[in-house]
């Protein structure tokens, strides 16, 4: 590479130059990824202001600067917390904590290529689940890696930013569960309240919103192999559709959730608006260890939290809202003393109220890993070089806006599934970039052995190929979360049970058929598309490819989506497993809520960062309507306006 700069160049080109010679120069004693994203980190710095974002960051409270008590205290600033946040603060009456364990989130973040550096660093939980020997049995110690954001935004800030709904049905079924006001008529306008969508053709669409602070658009970058990928998916029979509008069965370009082509967290669409809001406070670094709650009245009145090493108290006013996601809010639920009454004994925790469903009912997707097809094509695996950085840090464009995950997303019907109704089983994310590259990032961000991974993978490291990941998005099986003990540092014991339910590997198996079927279209041959031939040992005693072979294989080559849910699981009273009621309130304790993924009653039929966003809009509107007494009591709004006619001072009047 010629590293002389041209006199002509302008300064950020040079600078750009530079950094990419320094860099190469590091490389040769510190670890590939370090080096990487030091090197991104150091040129935003210096050329994107915009990504930088100086002025509209969200404002931290200092520590000095903390009040004793607060209407609300919300815990956790991720997809959830982020949005109730934000719409609580519209009050201006009400004042809100917002309390974060993780920082802000690092300017890499806002790349999409980035997404996998941001796994295994601080801005990630790194959990792991329980050894297994019927799962994730190609990773080291059996062990599934679990990341979750640990960041203003939560997961939304390390997340594939896909946005996705899921089915009507699901929703239909939340409501028929015992849930009014759940179903999908009823959910839809609090999708549309959190979105802008930015796709032409589809604003004026009825299923979308265009004045939502969540910015919604196609990725900036898209790369050749998409118009393969809808192609031969139109050869399989299925229709380019919108995923999120009428019908769910089809495909389409994937719609994200990014802002001028960079992520779109809960944190930067929520949470950056809201600086110059003086009723509300975020507080980072501020790892939440209990929810305090009076024994006797059964009511929950303040937190207790940990900020650079001091303890803090304080006191909410009206509610305490627990939006810690699908693994921590049952985990802070249990450590406060509300649970499973034999489980919080066995740890020794003092029990409040005896909830058997808090950290049962564990339910996630999971895709097949490692799915490569070889190609005879022209396009580069992503290896990046100074051209790529080049064209994203001075002209806003190329690869690095992409991901390579996802070109084409997909819902389709096995065998299994009732065609005859819109309601697909799998997910298919159709990867231009296939698992034979990057391997030491793969590796890391999937805890991969190393030996599984050569088995696979070694003579075709950097081959020109495409991946398919299958993802099963009704799953059978569930699983559970339990404390391994009465301490918050220590990471929860994780069982999700994948693949327990038999029926769960049939389906899966199904979606690897479908895979080489795809690859066998006419317009996959143009590529010479053909499977990696290459088996794991562990398998090798099956016939490859039989149905034998894969259904081994998936049980070594097991990957979470990270799609952990239900957890807190929404029901009646009657339903002794339900943790919270349609109004998100925890069963048996006053003023506690949950909001967030932990709640759905049953996963949803897709990704789950746009449902959680919903929930939260939804749970904000009952939170305004329980707390101002004209609003309480299921109203109709017309009557209420008709009332302020009849008596203009009754507000005032109720708030006295
Ligand atoms: C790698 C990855 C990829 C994904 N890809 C997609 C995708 O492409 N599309 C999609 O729709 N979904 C995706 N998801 C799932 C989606 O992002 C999550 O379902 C969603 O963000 C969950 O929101 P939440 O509010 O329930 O939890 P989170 O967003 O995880 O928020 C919980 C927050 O609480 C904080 N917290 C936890 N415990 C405490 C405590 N004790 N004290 C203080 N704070 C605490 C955490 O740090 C975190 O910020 C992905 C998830 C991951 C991890
Ligand atoms: C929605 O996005 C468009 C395009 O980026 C932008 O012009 C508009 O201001 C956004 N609307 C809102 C309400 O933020
Ligand atoms: C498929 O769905 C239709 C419509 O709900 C229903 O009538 C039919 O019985 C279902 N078929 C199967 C095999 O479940
Ligand atoms: C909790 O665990 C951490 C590390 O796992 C340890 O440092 C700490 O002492 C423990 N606290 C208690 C009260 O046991
Ligand atoms: C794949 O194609 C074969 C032969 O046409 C067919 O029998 C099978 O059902 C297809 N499988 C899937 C999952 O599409
Ligand atoms: C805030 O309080 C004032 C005075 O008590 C009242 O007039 C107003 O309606 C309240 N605002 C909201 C949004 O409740």
């Amino acid at each position: 590479m010629d590293i002389v700069p041209d006199r002509n160049t302008p300064v950020p080109q040079l600078i750009v130059q530079w950094a990419y010679t320094g860099i190469r120069l590091a490389l040769s004693c510190a670890g590939v990824t370090v080096g990487f994203v030091t090197f991104f980190e150091v040129l935003i710095v210096l050329l994107r202001p915009d990504i930088v974002d100086k002025d509209n960051r969200a404002r931290i409270v200092p520590t000095v600067e903390l009040l004793d008590q607060y209407d609300f205290v919300v815990i956790g600033a991720g997809s959830a917390g982020a949005v109730l946040a934000n719409r609580l603060t519209e009050n201006k009456n009400w004042t809100i904590l917002l309390l974060e364990a993780g920082g802000d989130e690092r300017v890499i973040s806002d790349l999409p290529v980035m997404t996998y550096n941001l796994v295994n660093t601080d801005m990630d939980w790194k959990f792991k689940t329980e050894s297994s020997s019927a799962y994730c049995k190609g990773m080291v110690d059996n062990q599934c890696h679990w990341t979750r954001g640990k960041s203003l935004g939560g997961s939304s800030s390390l997340n594939y930013m896909l946005y996705v709904r899921g089915n009507r049905r699901d929703y239909d079924n939340w409501r028929d569960s015992g849930n009014p006001g759940w179903g999908y008529d009823d959910v839809l306008p609090y999708f549309k309240k959190a979105e802008n969508m930015t796709i032409p053709g589809l604003r004026e669409s009825p299923y979308h919103g265009t004045s939502g602070p969540l910015t919604v658009e196609n990725p900036r970058y898209e790369h050749p192999m998409q118009g393969y990928f809808s192609n031969a998916m139109s050869e399989m029979g299925y229709h380019e559709v919108d995923v999120n509008g009428k019908t769910q069965t089809g495909f389409n370009r994937p719609q994200t959730t990014t802002r001028n082509g960079l992520r779109c967290s809960t944190s930067k669409a929520y949470l950056r608006s809201t600086a110059d809001r003086r009723n509300l406070h975020i507080s980072t670094n501020s790892l939440v260890h209990k929810i305090l709650i009076d024994k006797t009245t059964k009511t929950a009145y303040g937190v207790e939290f940990v900020r650079e090493n001091m303890r803090h108290i304080v006191r909410a006013k009206k509610e305490v809202i627990l939006s810690a996601g699908a693994i921590q809010s049952p985990k802070l639920l249990m450590l406060s003393g509300i649970g499973p009454k034999d489980h919080l004994e066995e740890v020794g925790i003092k029990v409040i109220h005896d909830s058997p469903g808090v950290g049962q009912n564990l339910q996630d997707h999971i895709m097949i890993g490692g799915l490569t097809f070889l190609i005879d094509a022209p396009y580069n695996p992503s290896t990046t070089t100074l051209a790529d950085v080049t064209d994203f840090v001075v002209k806003k464009e190329g690869h690095l806006y992409g991901t390579g995950f996802c070109e084409i997303l997909a819902f389709v019907n096995t065998r299994y599934a009732n065609s005859s109704i819109d309601y697909p089983d799998l997910e298919l994310f159709l990867s231009s970039t296939a698992q034979n590259v990057n391997g030491e990032l793969v590796t890391s961000v999937f805890g991969l052995r190393d030996d599984f991974y050569a088995s696979l993978f070694s003579n075709i490291i950097d081959k020109e190929a495409y991946g398919v990941e299958p993802a099963l998005i009704h799953p059978k099986s569930r699983g559970y979360i339990k404390l391994r003990g009465n301490n918050i540092t220590e990471q929860p014991i994780i069982v999700p049970n994948y693949l327990d339910h038999p029926d769960d590997l049939d389906v899966l198996v199904e979606g690897i058929f479908f895979a080489y079927n795809l690859s066998q279209t006419s317009t996959m041959k143009k590529l010479n598309a053909r499977p990696n031939s290459n088996t794991i040992p562990e398998c090798a005693h099956l016939n490859f490819p039989s149905r034998d072979y894969w259904r081994c294989y998936v049980r070594f080559f097991t990957l979470s989506v990270y799609h952990s849910t239900s957890t807190c699981k929404m029901g009646p009273t009657d339903d002794k497993m339900a943790v919270v009621d349609a109004r998100l309130r925890v069963h048996g304790v006053n003023s506690l809520r949950v909001v967030d993924a932990s709640i759905m009653p049953t996963i949803v039929s897709g990704n789950t960062n746009a449902p959680t966003i919903m929930i939260a809009e939804k749970a904000a509107e009952f939170i305004k309507k329980d707390w101002n007494p004209i609003f309480s009591g299921g109203c109709k709004t017309s009557n209420v306006k008709a009332w302020e006619n009849i008596f203009p001072t009754l507000q005032s009047y109720a708030h006295a």
